[in-house]
């Protein structure tokens, strides 16, 4: 190889070294502005506050108890929201997926009749009663947000 050729190669080794930085540079910044641990978020981080849920409770009297019970406990033909079916059903899957049942079929006589946040509400409510700990923020209203939000029946261990 002649002078010109390695010369060359220094510099697109050094290119590529810059482009390493600055996209880790990048990264770092993203990493700092993003939610706490976000990618590993679950119902157990505290994701809806206790006014939304205090909202979310007279919406759902009113749209969804007549079926599913006023405690959640499910009614003559519909389930329970709340208890081990109901957990069992949705572990593993996310606050997303739940989020789009009930804005694509409840409630069962007029689906997508509710705002986003009155689904919303309706699913925070649901989350206190099912024992999931409230926190600062309120519950996301788009199912892609709610997506990164693991359902988890049961508490995991501390993180040590
Ligand atoms: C007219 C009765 C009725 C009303 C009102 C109603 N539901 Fe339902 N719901 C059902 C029935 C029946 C099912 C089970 C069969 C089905 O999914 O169609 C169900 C299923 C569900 C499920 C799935 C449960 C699971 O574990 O798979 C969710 C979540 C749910 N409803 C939430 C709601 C919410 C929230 C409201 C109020 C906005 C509501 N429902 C209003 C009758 C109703």
């Amino acid at each position: 190889m002649g002078r010109e050729g390695k010369d060359n190669v220094q510099l697109r080794n050094r290119a590529a070294a810059l482009t390493l930085a600055v996209c880790a540079a990048a990264l770092s910044v993203l990493g700092v502005q993003a939610p706490p641990s976000s990618e590993s978020r679950s119902v157990w981080d505290g994701v809806y506050t206790e006014e939304q849920a205090k909202r979310g409770e007279p919406l759902y009297r009113k749209e969804c108890a007549s079926c599913h019970g006023d405690v959640l406990s499910g009614g003559e033909s519909a389930p329970a929201l709340t208890g081990g079916a109901f957990l069992s059903n949705w572990n593993g899957l996310t606050l997303g997926d739940l989020f789009d049942r009930i804005r694509k079929t409840m409630p069962l006589s007029a689906p997508g009749r509710l705002t986003r946040q009155q689904d919303a509400d309706i699913l925070a409510f649901m989350l206190s009663v099912n024992k999931f700990p409230a926190g600062k923020t309120e519950l996301y209203r788009q199912s892609e947000m709610l997506k990164e939000i693991r359902f988890e029946a049961a508490k995991p261990a501390p993180r040590k």
